[in-house]
């Protein structure tokens, strides 16, 4: 296969000022597209990111036998008449652990999947025991057997589910899996995250019965089949979220269209405790910053407390803000890599644990740096923004995983971004 290198050129120091949309969100197109394996019929989906994640389901799903048809490309049709294949491959697996969203929906569906263990991954180790534990639960027989999980099941019934700790995609396996089992699911200590909702509102509207989703116990009444629909993704509030916070941190003035404000309560208080003027409408937030940020101290947890995919941009805006930080990250076991690469900026961060306490300067200093994960990606080029001179960032696929034309939408608030090298490969 091709290698190339492909990077981005920041020239720091410019505000971020105009007015972009943002795009449906990841997070919850990545299990509203899985769904389609519940259904013969074709489910139209709409608002879907142009990322990366979202090309590789889409492959491992027409892997499977989903037919797939994409006019525009937000737009996109998909149909699971006939079942071919139940296997999501190691290959596929590896580059994005989301695949395991594809072993609740078929083995509901074709009574067995094959689903390669994700292992672990640059921001921990992330098993997927509660996602097993639930189909057990439900009547699977559940085995590993060469790195893969393997799942068969008649015909799954209804159980009572306390998960042992809030899992996102856990939740939604177990809801989709629910939504054809015979009989009554309730899942308990469910994750009560927007996506969580979004995804239930689309099996409604393919005929699943489900109430309580966005609260932490979800009831699942399973029925014979579900039908086709089309559904509109909601606003991505991480990429809400990341511009925000890069607005915020370069002193800019910005208005995003397409959101939600609602989606980002805990992460607004936040940027207003920093001193932002934030407005918000029925689909639209403003925000303008007119001084240096006051340092924000917080802690990630499940929603609808501070997200953890928005820990490491507000890090960034740490590191140039007037003040002492201390952020505590609670849901991932090493995220706080880009902790390293800041420091290469000059940032003054200590981490002690999970925790890290950052003392803002005034300026961070343009250098070469290296994106470790998605969010990370997203820290390194808001310091490249804020940053005095040059930055370069290096392994800039983990930022197309998961940020639909982010230097696009950058140059049109004003930023001085370039990317050189070819096109993306992830490895
Ligand atoms: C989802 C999001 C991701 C976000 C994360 C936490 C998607 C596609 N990804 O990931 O962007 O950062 O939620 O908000 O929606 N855990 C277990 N056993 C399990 C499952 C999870 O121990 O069976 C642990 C994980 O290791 C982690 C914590 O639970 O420490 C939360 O993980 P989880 O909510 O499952 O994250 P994802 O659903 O993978």
């Amino acid at each position: 296969m091709h290698k190339s290198k492909p990077k981005l050129i920041i020239q720091g120091g410019n505000p971020l000022r105009g007015e972009i949309h943002i795009s449906g969100a990841k997070n919850a197109a990545l299990p509203v597209i899985c769904a389609t394996l519940l259904t013969r019929d074709t489910l139209k989906v709409n608002n879907v990111p142009r990322l990366m994640d979202i090309t590789t389901m889409l492959i491992l799903l027409e892997q499977t036998g989903v037919n797939i048809h994409s006019e525009n490309q937000s737009e996109v049709l998909l149909s699971a008449e006939n079942l071919t294949n139940l296997t999501a491959p190691y290959e596929m697996v590896k580059t994005m652990r989301a695949a395991i969203l594809l072993l609740g929906p078929l083995l509901a569906r074709a009574g067995e999947a094959n689903i390669s263990l994700p292992g672990g991954c640059a921001i921990g180790m992330r098993p997927v025991d509660q996602h097993i534990k639930g189909l057990e639960a439900m009547g699977a027989e559940i085995s590993i057997q060469h790195g893969y999980i393997h799942a068969v099941a008649k015909k799954l019934h209804g159980a009572r589910i306390i998960m042992d700790l809030v899992t996102v995609t856990g939740t939604e396996n177990l809801m989709m899996a629910a939504t054809l089992a015979q009989g009554t699911t309730i899942i308990e200590n469910a994750a009560r995250e927007p996506e969580v909702i979004d995804l239930a509102n689309c099996l409604i509207a393919m005929g699943a019965k489900i109430k309580g989703a966005g609260s932490d116990i979800i009831t699942v009444e399973g029925v014979p089949a579900l039908r086709g629909t089309e559904y509109t993704v909601m606003p991505d509030r991480i990429e809400t979220g990341t511009f925000l916070a890069a607005a915020c941190a370069t002193t800019g003035d910005i208005f995003l269209k397409e959101t939600d404000a609602r989606l980002l309560d805990a992460v607004l208080d936040k940027l207003t405790e920093s001193g932002a003027k934030i407005k918000t409408g029925n689909n639209w937030i403003q925000l303008k910053m007119t001084k240096r940020p006051k340092s924000i101290t917080l802690r990630t947890a499940p929603y609808p407390a501070f997200p953890t995919d928005m820990q490491a941009q507000f890090m960034s805006l740490n590191c140039i803000a007037d003040g002492t930080a201390v952020i505590t990250e609670t849901i991932f076991e090493n995220r706080l890599m880009h902790v390293q690469e800041l420091k290469r900026m000059n940032a003054d961060i200590k981490v002690e644990g999970h925790t890290a306490i950052i003392r803002g300067i005034p300026q961070l200093d343009g250098a070469n740096v290296m994106a470790t994960d998605l969010r990370a990606s997203a820290s390194l080029v808001i310091a490249g923004l804020v940053a005095q001179g040059e930055t370069v960032i290096d392994r800039i696929y983990h930022l197309d995983r998961g940020y639909e034309s982010i230097e696009d939408k950058l140059l049109q608030l004003g930023a001085k971004i370039e990317r050189v090298g070819q096109a993306d490969i992830p490895n």
